[in-house]
């Protein structure tokens, strides 16, 4: 049976030049990048590299890098770094409806330690405006942590102009406030620059560049005062302890190295594919719903309600077909609760319920597009005929009146 990969914003299959660029690591390159001797030194060039090539992708400085174990890794250090260094001067934070289950844990916990949350709106379109965090700013807030693009619907947040008012208010002596954003679905995807965005921190995955799973990064910029998580050796100057784990952070290294180099033909392909499978779906299948802004949105995904069907049972459907997508986000799959994303766009359960992402990559083709569509359209047709409300939807056959 073929098999089309359209999941891409859960994980993206490691790319063979990557492989190629680890694996010295991890045979005659092994040694630990902490030690002082020829086997340590060779580690550590590695691991220097990588952060070159990592700062490269974000327009940051190495030193401004931390090495971590991902992306759930990185939010939590950014929050919690952040909300324990600032505690002195306030105790309340502006975030969105819509951040990752990594980001909204950390905020749940300081909630129930004391904290405040402001979880902003995110309207019909799935975006967050900056006039709304210019009037959550009180005298208290220390952070504001706002995602650069979601992972479910795609939406470009603007952080950009929240970095501009968080600037503007800086300039006015306000010093104690700080901008974070969570670029893993962002990076390799659309440009990120941490001058362009003004962001004090920015959290990195590698497995959504081409990379193996368990690394990541966080931007901390230079200045920026937090309390380190994990405590141990003086890894990564004290802000993460712990020994590098090299051939990964090798491979996080050239997988970045790869995306500024391919970033635009990879731009190029996946909006394409995406928008001529969005064409197709709108040309072959009634009753559904695009979530979230269609512009303003990252280029490789897509995200359809289907009205009258369970997305799980959409789901398992393609996949019985070789097609591999995802009700919203990889982490929350296996629970049937409506994705809570889809439901900040003010969608009904129903239509939260069937919605499907498909997140297309760099290896994908047209071929894959079509199966997807005949595959789709198939699926749809036999969910709904054995769904009631469906049926009785539909109009009455002349001959039967
Ligand atoms: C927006 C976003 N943030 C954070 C994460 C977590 O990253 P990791 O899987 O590296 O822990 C993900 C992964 O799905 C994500 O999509």
């Amino acid at each position: 049976m073929r098999r089309v990969y359209l999941d891409h914003s859960a994980t993206t299959p490691v790319d063979a030049r990557v492989v190629e660029a680890m694996l010295p690591y991890l045979s005659e390159k092994f040694g630990n990048a902490s030690s002082v001797h020829f086997f340590g030194q060779q580690a550590r060039a590695g691991v220097d590299r990588a952060r070159r090539e990592v700062a490269a992708l974000i327009g940051a400085r190495p030193q401004e890098i931390v090495f971590l174990s991902g992306g759930t890794e990185a939010n939590n250090l950014a929050v919690r770094g952040i909300a324990e260094a600032s505690a002195a001067y306030g105790r309340h934070i502006i975030t969105s409806q819509i951040e990752h289950p990594s980001t909204r844990g950390v905020m749940d916990a300081l909630e129930k330690s004391g904290w405040q949350v402001t979880r902003l709106p995110v309207y019909d379109d799935g975006i967050v405006r900056t006039e709304d965090v210019r009037r959550a700013i009180r005298r208290d807030t220390v952070l504001i942590s706002l995602m650069l693009a979601n992972n479910e619907i795609g939406t470009i947040q603007p952080v950009a102009e929240v970095g501009a008012l968080v600037r503007e208010l800086r300039a006015e002596g306000r010093r104690h406030l700080w901008l974070h954003t969570d670029a893993v679905q962002a990076a390799g995807r659309m440009t990120v620059d941490v001058e362009l965005l003004g962001c004090d921190l920015l959290s990195l995955s590698a497995h959504k560049l081409y990379a193996p799973k368990g690394v990541g990064a966080l931007f901390v910029r230079r200045g920026v005062r937090f309390i380190q998580q994990i405590v141990g050796g003086h890894q990564e100057r004290e802000r993460r302890a712990g020994t590098e784990s090299v051939a990964n952070v090798v491979a996080f290294g050239e997988a970045a190295r790869l995306a500024v180099e391919e970033m635009a033909e990879r731009t190029e392909r996946t909006r394409r594919l995406r928008d001529r499978f969005e064409a197709g779906v709108e040309a072959r299948i009634e009753e559904i719903v695009f979530n979230g802004n269609r512009q303003q949105r990252l280029p490789h995904l897509s995200n359809i309600s289907f009205r009258y069907i369970e997305g799980e049972g959409l789901l398992i459907n393609l996949d019985m077909q070789g097609v591999a997508v995802s009700t919203g986000s990889a982490c929350s799959s296996g629970s049937l609760e409506p994705s809570p994303v889809i439901r900040a766009l003010g969608r009904t359960d129903e239509m939260a319920r069937g919605s499907i992402r498909f997140s297309f990559g760099k290896d994908n083709t047209d071929e894959d597009v079509d199966y997807t569509l005949e595959a789709l359209t198939r699926a749809v047709e036999n969910l709904r005929r054995l769904s009631p409300l469906y049926l009785e939807s539909r109009p009455v056959p002349p001959a039967l009146i």
